[in-house]
């Protein structure tokens, strides 16, 4: 086209990008890649091609990477890492600073090989994905350099496996090391099959800052190289990707002390109220579904709208719709690029080809004739059960309904197994803010969309996965306590025979929905003293007993709206009570597991009790400053019902430091009792019945672990598991939780000194928590 062409016809001009660079560094390399281990490329292996989608084009040919790459990057990451960790925060910090300057030196190359390897417009790998990647390291920086000062008792967790998607390449390559850089861990990293381009770039930005050996290896590769690396001698484990591949990661690592965390995919509402400036909406609807074609786990995949200005909205956004520009992702003028791969496309064609409801509006626009791309695509009037309306779709087609009333767009927004993010469209801020905390995900953004920073913690919950990737709470994921616990010694129940010292017959009940009920399975166990005395008998507990304690706990909803506050009296009421029963406890701890150590044990846990009561109305959420005109109130949300094995030893103070916690931040519990010793637990639904808590909060099964633990972490229903039973447990525990992608807590086998500093205090309560980050307008 010639300039005189474009003045006639006032269409865009085309604005090329030069690839010229970027092709020069690959074929620089002679076009093919090894692997990055010890901090050299190895020679290249076995391989297989990295294609341009825009041009079907080989850009590269990859190596596959084999069981002995792998372990020799894991053998290097582990000879790195504890020198790596002595540097100390402030040493790592140079290097992370090093490295943020470097890719910000080189920020034109990364971006244009991104386009070229991935197919998202230039305009969007140089203005989002690089200069965001530049910020994770800056910002990771600073948190290395605070490390010591603000996280002193927090030390690295030693080599982490991390695996990574195509949609942010290097994007999602710095969510992942710098966080675990910063903490003083090594890192074995595998991008995806189909963008490892900039990973490549990445290795070698870390020769050029002097990076030690062994900090960062790279292996490429495929869904089989991920495997390799879940599996390998890591002390963690990370993973962008499919819900798919997370439930199966989740899986693989089950019992293994792995530590895990999940960002899987998503089916994000964006919620357009009658009151919202409908323009705004729409063009923010080209940032939610068509920024880098779709292809984005928090995309606000499904839009509802108000159904007063459905007709009038739809009418915009299809005038919209048909006037970006799908191109050349190097066209720097172009809004939608090219989809990754040819078969993410068949994935795209097939699920929306399936679908026979709703009206269909393809954006008229011509595509490219070669190349893989696919047209933007709106489908209104679909049912919620739809299947387009529930499977993520992963590519830029927007699936969409109406609703009449706020609460009718609450719960379409949360009729979905994902959660983790969400759009809110209004001008009435009342609205929008009473809408934002009913919202289960992890982020919503208040007339915005796809906003993102590496201070406000990114993730969601549900099938979405658990834990946050930026900010302080993203750091957890990294670090553990410092110290070395000792095993979990295994507790064995008392034995003996006779008769009870009282003739009276005394089944201790469970308590479910806040009165005492008898079990299900009709059976009982004795419970004996350390002398072999008989102390009584206990329910044996069972799936049903269990569902049904569940029911109970999710009737019990309102107590996760209650106060700070009111929840703090009713803690200090537990203790005030328990304290007037505080030698009853601690002979009746003295006879199940003799000594005399029962009096410390109750009076721990009074104290415990106030500390959690103290915590209620004091574990604030943050503000995060973030660079746009608004800020991210992170606000700590209860997590929902948490179910929890408690610990064998500690009987009643294991019971209230899991209790504690979890109902002074919103939650509801389940609480199955320590095994060996029950009967503390059982004299304390006592103590509750009298304290006013209300039915349903707090639910005490007893019985054995093992019949509880699968059925509570395979429960859909439940939404966290806590383990500190017997060390098999922990296995169970999180082999179950892949039912729905729960959280889960599990000792590892690893011994917690409950009476000490480790019994309580910021683990038990980020745990009880769901950090929700809502992104509003503020200021100028
Ligand atoms: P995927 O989940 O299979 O791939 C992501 C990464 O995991 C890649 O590096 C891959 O090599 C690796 N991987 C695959 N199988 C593995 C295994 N068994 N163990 C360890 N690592 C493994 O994603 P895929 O197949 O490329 O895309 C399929 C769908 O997944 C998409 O249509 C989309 O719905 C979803 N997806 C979601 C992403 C997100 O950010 N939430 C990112 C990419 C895909």
């Amino acid at each position: 086209m010639t300039v005189k062409e474009v003045f006639e016809t006032m269409t865009y001009g085309p604005a090329p990008e030069s690839a010229s660079e970027a092709l020069a560094w690959i074929a620089a390399r002679g076009g093919v890649f090894g692997q990055f281990i010890d901090g050299r490329f190895t020679e290249p292996g076995q391989g297989f091609e990295s294609r341009n989608p825009a041009t079907g084009e080989v850009l590269a040919t990859l190596t596959q990477g084999s069981q002995t790459d792998v372990d020799a990057a894991v053998k290097a990451a582990r000879a790195a890492q504890s020198g790596w960790e002595r540097l100390g925060g402030a040493g790592r910090a140079r290097y992370l600073y090093a490295l943020a300057r470097l890719l910000q030196k080189h920020s034109r190359l990364f971006a244009v090989l991104e386009t070229l390897d991935n197919g998202k417009p230039i305009r969007e790998s140089r203005d989002i994905d690089v200069p965001l990647a530049q910020r994770h390291f800056y910002f990771h920086a600073g948190m290395a350099q605070l490390m010591e000062d603000e996280l002193p008792d927090r030390a690295a967790l030693g080599v982490c496996g991390q695996v990574i998607p195509w949609n942010f390449p290097l994007l999602m390559l710095a969510w992942k090391i710098a966080p675990a850089l910063a903490m003083g861990n090594t890192v074995v990293l595998k991008p995806a099959e189909y963008t490892s381009l900039t990973a490549l770039l990445f290795a070698e930005i870390c020769q050029q800052a002097g990076l030690p050996k062994g900090v960062v290896n790279i292996v490429t590769g495929d869904g089989a190289v991920g495997e390799m690396v879940v599996a390998a001698e890591v002390d963690k484990v990370a993973f962008t990707g499919s819900t798919a591949v997370g439930r199966r990661i989740r899986e693989a690592t089950a019992g293994s002390g792995k530590t895990l965390t999940l960002e899987l995919g998503g089916k994000s509402p964006y919620i357009v109220f009658d009151n919202a400036d409908l323009d705004s909406a729409v063009e923010g609807l080209v940032d939610a579904i068509w920024f880098n074609q779709g292809q984005v786990c928090c995309a606000g995949s499904r839009l509802l709208v108000h159904e007063p200005v459905a007709d009038l909205f739809y009418g915009k956004l299809r005038a919209r719709m048909d006037k970006l520009r799908i191109g050349d992702p190097l066209d720097k003028s172009i809004d939608v690029g090219a989809i990754v791969d040819p078969a993410q496309l068949r994935t795209i064609t097939d699920l929306v080809s399936a679908n026979t409801a709703g009206d269909k509006h393809v954006a008229s626009t011509a595509l490219p004739t070669q190349g893989v791309f696919y047209p933007p695509t709106l489908i209104t009037g679909l049912n919620p059960a739809d299947t387009l309306m529930q499977e993520e779709i992963f590519g830029p087609v927007l699936v969409s309904t109406t609703f009449r009333t706020p609460e009718e767009a609450v719960a379409l927004a949360n009729n979905t197994r994902y959660g983790l993010a969400a759009t809110v469209w209004s001008e009435n801020i009342n609205l929008a803010l009473d809408i934002a905390p009913k919202l289960a995900c992890g982020i919503v953004w208040v007339n915005g969309t796809n906003l993102m920073d590496a201070a406000a913690g990114f993730g969601g919950k549900r099938e979405s996965g658990f834990g946050r990737e930026g900010g302080w709470e993203g750091l957890a994921a990294y670090t553990r306590p410092k110290g070395t616990p000792k095993a979990l010694k295994d507790i064995k129940p008392n034995t003996g025979a006779g008769a009870p010292a009282d003739p009276i017959d005394r089944t201790a009940k469970l308590y479910i929905g806040g009165k005492q009920a008898r079990p299900d399975s009709g059976y009982s166990a004795p419970v004996w003293g350390k002398s072999g005395a008989l102390l009584g008998h206990v329910s044996l507990a069972n799936r049903k007993d269990l569902r049904n304690a569940v029911e109970a706990a999710q009737a019990a909803k309102a107590w996760s709206k209650t106060t700070g506050h009111l929840r703090a009296q009713i803690l200090y009421y537990i203790g005030e009570n328990l304290s007037a029963r505080a030698d009853e406890f601690a002979h009746r701890l003295n006879d199940m597991q003799g000594g005399e150590r029962g009096a410390k044990e109750v009076e721990t846990a009074i104290n415990r009790l106030f500390t959690y009561a103290a915590w209620a109305d004091k574990y604030d959420g943050q503000v995060h400053g973030v660079p746009i005109r608004g800020v991210a109130i992170a606000m700590k949300e209860p997590v929902g019902v948490i179910g929890a094995i408690c610990p064998n030893d500690a009987p009643l103070l294991g019971l209230i430091s899991c209790m504690a916690p979890a109902i002074s931040m919103g939650n509801r519990v389940i609480l199955n009792a320590s095994e060996p010793f029950p009967l503390a637990a059982t004299d304390f639904i006592q103590v509750l019945e009298t304290s006013d808590v209300p039915p349903g909060v707090v639910n005490i099964l007893t019985g054995t672990h093992s019949e509880i633990a699968p059925h509570m972490a395979g429960h859909m229903d439940i939404d966290a598991v806590w383990s500190f039973g017997a060390a098999p447990l922990c296995d169970v525990v999180e082999r179950a939780s892949a039912s729905n992608l729960k959280r889960t807590w599990v000792n590892n086998g690893l011994a917690r000194d409950w009476l000490g500093a480790a019994g309580q205090g910021r683990d038990f309560l980020a745990a009880a928590t769901e950090v929700k980050n809502i992104w509003i307008p503020y200021g100028e």
